[in-house]
């Protein structure tokens, strides 16, 4: 059943306290019980909303987006990976894996304060960088029922994942399609999840994370944690499943007007680019459309985890929300395929969002960001964080209605840099 939308009140929500206030027809649990929502979180790497990614994912739109609230001013804290999404899990300003371990935040984050909260917390796909084949032991990443990591050096290899389950040791995916990989895994743990659900009325936090579309990527070292450059990494196109190799020949990236420009654009380094050429251009354009391709696989998953939902009779019940850990950039103010500035192209991101309450098929311009996540999953859930955590952020308004005085307008945006 669908609650009425006078029952959602979230943007009430201050941080930490994660509070989900009665409605006028029957009160939602602050503790998780068999009526509580389930949560499923679909999390891509590198994706951009200034680009028009979304708009080649027709079954994202169908599910989500034309059954959800699209925000158009959401924000990453930081243009890379990492710490961006140590920021998600955290609701904190960013940093990086080793910076999160050692600070003790592997033992006081969101899947721990969601497990305390009576959910199933699963996760499959890429949580942080710098978790490789030799440290993902020490320690486990913490506070999951279920889990299966990508681990560095192979992250971003399409065709060659290794993937390490619960506490098992690291298993290698040669020739397989990571995002097909990782679909499977996913409806592995939503049948776990399903199946303590009915058996014990546990509610589940499930996160898919593939690594689409970020670039390909052959790490030369174990790990790539703040010494990323050409010594230590080759980069190339995403590649897409051959079933979709050959899709949208003839898109190219749009050419807006700061694409590319005839006169140099921005300050410091990027004033001083030099125009692309055509080959440079062409090579991009390709980039681009293995994106958009890679991202295919990405759109099926997405169809096959709401069917099951659907199936499973819990699709009304359950929030899904999409988003990706930072936005992209190909050929604006003449820059190469990247991200790490403070464009919009970098930070602005997509974050969608569906389930009870959560008003269908529009879209809102409240300014939200990454450290709002954690805040607003604990709003849904009833999680919360020991009674000293400082949270950044605080719950996103899922009604998507901008209350004067309740929102900032800013985000706090930060950059990450190893080289110049
Ligand atoms: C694939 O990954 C495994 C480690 O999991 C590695 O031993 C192997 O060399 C890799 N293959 C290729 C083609 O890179
Ligand atoms: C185009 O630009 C690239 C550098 O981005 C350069 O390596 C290449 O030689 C140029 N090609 C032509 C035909 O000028």
């Amino acid at each position: 059943m669908r609650p009425p939308k006078s029952s959602l009140p979230l943007y009430l929500c201050l941080i930490g306290l994660a509070c989900i206030a009665a409605g006028q027809h029957g009160q939602r649990p602050l503790q998780a019980g068999a009526t509580a929502p389930n949560v499923l979180f679909i999390l891509t790497d590198d994706q951009d909303l200034r680009m028009d990614s979304l708009s080649y994912m027709p079954l994202l739109k169908h599910h989500i987006v034309d059954q959800g609230l699209s925000f158009n001013r959401h924000y990453c804290t930081v243009a890379l990976c990492c710490p961006s999404r140590v920021s998600m899990w955290t609701g904190k300003a960013a940093r990086g894996y080793p910076k999160f371990v050692s600070e003790g935040f592997n033992n006081n984050y969101l899947p721990l304060w969601l497990q305390e909260a009576g959910y199933g917390t699963y996760y499959v796909g890429k949580l942080f960088n710098a978790q490789s084949v030799t440290n993902y032991d020490s320690p486990h990443a913490a506070g999951w029922t279920g889990s299966e990591f990508l681990l560095d050096p192979y992250t971003y290899r399409y065709f060659n994942a290794t993937l390490q389950r619960n506490f098992d040791k690291p298993v290698s995916y040669e020739g397989q399609y990571v995002t097909d990989v990782i679909s499977e895994k996913a409806h592995g743990f939503l049948d776990d999840a399903l199946q303590a659900r009915e058996e014990t009325g546990q509610p589940f936090f499930l996160t898919v994370a593939p690594t689409a579309p970020h670039s390909d990527v052959n790490i030369k070292r174990n790990n790539i944690d703040g010494d990323f450059d050409e010594n230590t990494n080759v980069q190339s196109p995403p590649v897409p499943a051959d079933r979709h190799k050959d899709l949208f020949p003839d898109v190219v990236v749009p050419r807006t007007p700061n694409f590319n420009p005839d006169e140099p654009a921005g300050a410091s380094w990027i004033s001083r680019l030099p125009k692309q050429n055509q080959t440079n251009v062409d090579f991009n354009d390709h980039f681009y459309r293995n994106r958009l391709r890679s991202l295919q696989a990405v759109d099926e998953m997405v169809d096959h985890l709401v069917k099951r939902l659907e199936e499973a009779d819990i699709l009304d019940n359950t929030y899904i929300v999409y988003s990706t850990d930072n936005g992209y950039t190909i050929g604006q103010h003449r820059r190469q395929p990247g991200k790490q500035c403070a464009f919009e192209q970098d930070i602005n991101v997509p974050l969608i969002v569906r389930g009870p309450g959560v008003p269908k098929g529009i879209s809102t311009d409240v300014v939200t960001s990454h450290t709002d996540l954690a805040p607003t999953f604990m709003a849904l859930t009833g999680a919360r964080p020991p009674i000293d955590f400082i949270l950044d952020g605080q719950a996103i308004p899922l009604d998507g209605v901008r209350v004067e005085d309740q929102r900032q307008e800013h985000v706090n945006v930060e950059m990450y840099q190893t080289h110049v």
